[in-house]
């Protein structure tokens, strides 16, 4: 959940970490450093956003072609000046940034206190500053890199790190078990990240470590090798990334920016995967997986957060089209529980950043089991991805707001086409309404054109109801998980409490909530629920409540009985979350801004949950 950031080479290092952690601070901000070293170690750090660091180093001496740098989001002690990161050992010498939990911390601090080291920090990277430092002390030809290698092998938990020394001070030591990092390599000259974001400016060729990897980089030399003083070989990848995605591109805020993207995001998830003569849908990360799909017995959705509604959707579709039984869990639940699997089962991990700790532990525990591991990802070459047998890239490009918004519809948009792909092999869809679906995702960019066009009434709208305390979302079928995401849009970036709800629970308890003071947003296309959701609707307006219903343009029924509206195109139900996710979405955006919210950075939160 923190940002990393290293650099060595002829240049300034200043520059690239600033710049760069720039580029990371959706991974965390609440305090944030940087280490810079022209044959000694300064360290600047300070609470609260880059910013605020970029205050405190003002006219200060910056110069130093080597350095490291951190954004952090707290696990181990609050946001403060002394907490942040980068953390020195006690004699200075040894300076590190760490993205990651080292679980058996405490235990290292107590050993390393009995052995006369005092902490300045409340964080479990400063033990590990000060574990380095000590098996460094205790070595007859003191060595940076055995030295990380030995610390490391007496941690538990995960790291993403990078090490410097006074004492070795032209190279650095960079390590990940289970918190990314990635390397870029330029001429005579490094660049680290904890994804390639901050790096894509420099080069292009990167190095994504991987697990129990440690790289000994200088200027001129790079060695890769396991903990275990193992060689290994560097695998370098060219990587795909347009700069200009890295920046707002006149939008406001980088939300905004992504919410407008999802025509052109939802069929880049489409592109090259639907022949040309819209009869066929072909996912070529699937095909050597088919035949364990169509025979699967089960299948079983894994995510978090956004990831877990999109897998919700995907629930209806599996079932509906596929006629397999399908379960969708947190994968924070079933990381911890004994869950059953058997022979053939075959697991779906959904996430944007492919990083989330709790779905990785969730895949690797299944993939022990004998599962099939399938990915619905967007980061290219990010964690998850690697742990799974086959996979589909979502293809969203870079989702930078931490609230999920075009991530959301691109991994639907996926996941229908894996739904319909894996029913016509398995001949339990029939050729006309496979088509028909086709064609229905084939509209889906331009109906969220329409869906969009609609912002001026939502903002309208947002103005109502910004100052409301709660919100309850409702939605039946296909869109009880739209209902669920558009209450965690508006939670996560407006900070109100909201929930979403299937509308036929309503009664079962929530509707005791409902009085005037209370927002209830429906969720009411015209498809099959359609009469139902009106009943509850009708339920909410009989105990003074106040209803927003998303509704189809026609429905002038509807109109008449909210107390107020937003209007979407009509669809086939089994394409509606990608219309209908549109306005809450906007909603959700506009009421966080009226509230003076930081829409793309929000309290508490970061883009990619890489701890526990
Ligand atoms: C969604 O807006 C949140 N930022 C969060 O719930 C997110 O979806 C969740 O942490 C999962 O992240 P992932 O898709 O990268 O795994």
């Amino acid at each position: 959940m923190c940002g990393i950031v290293g650099y060595i080479g002829a240049r300034d290092a200043f520059p690239i970490l600033i710049n760069g952690l720039k580029r990371l601070e959706y991974r965390g901000y609440d305090s944030s450093g940087i280490a810079l070293s022209n044959g000694t170690t300064r360290i600047f750090k300070k609470q609260g956003k880059i910013a605020n660091l970029e205050k405190h180093v003002a006219g200060e001496k910056l110069d130093g072609n080597i350095g490291i740098a951190h954004t952090r989001w707290a696990t181990h002690g609050e946001p403060s000046d002394s907490n942040a990161h980068p953390h020195q050992s006690q004699n200075g010498k040894i300076t590190l940034v760490h993205n990651g939990i080292i679980e058996n911390y405490a235990q290292i601090k107590e050993r390393l206190i009995e052995k006369g080291y005092e902490f300045k920090s409340e964080t479990d990277t400063e033990v590990l500053a000060n574990l380095v430092e000590y098996v460094y002390l205790q070595m007859e030809t003191p060595c940076l890199e055995e030295a990380v290698r030995i610390a490391l092998n007496k941690v538990v938990g995960a790291y993403g790190l990078i090490v410097m020394s006074d004492d070795e001070p032209k190279r650095l030591v960079a390590s990940r078990k289970g918190s990314p990092l990635v390397i870029g390599v330029g001429d005579h000259e490094y660049f680290i990240g904890s994804d390639a974001t901050p790096l894509i400016e420099y080069t292009n060729q990167m190095i994504y470590l991987q697990d129990y990897n440690i790289a000994i980089i200088e200027r001129n030399s790079f060695t890769l090798k396991t903990i275990d003083n193992n060689p290994v070989t560097p695998k370098i990848k060219e990587v795909d990334l347009d700069v200009d995605q890295l920046d707002k591109g006149g939008y406001d805020h980088f939300m905004l920016k992504e919410i407008y993207e999802q025509p052109t995001t939802i069929e880049q998830s489409f592109k090259g995967r639907i022949s040309a003569d819209g009869k066929s849908i072909k996912l070529g990360g699937l095909m050597d997986v088919m035949s364990d799909l169509i025979k699967a017995p089960r299948i079983i959705i894994l995510g978090c957060g956004t990831s877990w509604h999109a897998g919700l959707v995907a629930e209806y579709l599996i079932e509906e089209y596929c006629k397999i039984p399908v379960e969708v869990e947190y994968a924070s639940e079933f990381r911890y529980r004994n869950p059953v699997i058997n022979k053939g089962d075959v697991i779906i991990a959904v996430s944007q950043s492919g990083e989330t700790a709790d779905t990785l532990a969730a895949i690797k525990k299944a993939k022990e089991d004998g599962a099939i591991i399938l990915g619905v990802c967007n980061v290219v070459g990010s964690s998850i991805p690697r742990e799974t047998h086959a996979g589909v890239y979502t293809h969203a490009g870079v989702e930078i707001g931490v609230a999920s918004t075009k991530a959301f519809t691109a991994q639907v948009t996926v996941l229908t086409l894996m739904a319909l792909q894996i029913a016509k092999e398995k001949g339990t869809i029939e050729q006309a309404e496979y088509e028909n679906l086709i064609k229905e995702l084939i509209e889906v960019p331009n109906k969220v054109r329409i869906a969009l066009s609609k912002e001026d009434k939502i903002r309208s709208v947002a103005d109502k109801y910004s100052e409301a305390i709660n919100a309850l979302y409702l939605g039946r079928g296909y869109l009880f998980p739209v209902a669920l995401e558009g209450a965690l849009k508006l939670k996560e970036i407006s900070y109100i409490h909201a929930e979403g709800y299937a509308a036929g629970e309503m009664k079962h308890g929530p509707i005791a909530l409902v009085d005037d003071n209370l927002p209830v947003i429906a969720v009411a296309p015209k498809d099959h629920y359609y009469e139902k959701v009106v009943s509850n609707i009708q339920e909410v307006k009989a105990r003074k409540g106040n209803v927003i219903a998303i509704l189809n343009e026609d429905d002038h029924n509807l109109k008449q009985m909210v107390n107020d509206y937003i209007e979407v195109p009509n669809c086939h139900v089994a394409i509606s979350p990608l219309i209908n996710v549109i306005p809450l979405q906007l909603l959700a955006y506009h009421i966080a801004l009226n509230k003076g919210c930081d829409v793309d950075q929000p309290r508490n939160l970061a883009k990619s949950v890489t701890v526990e």
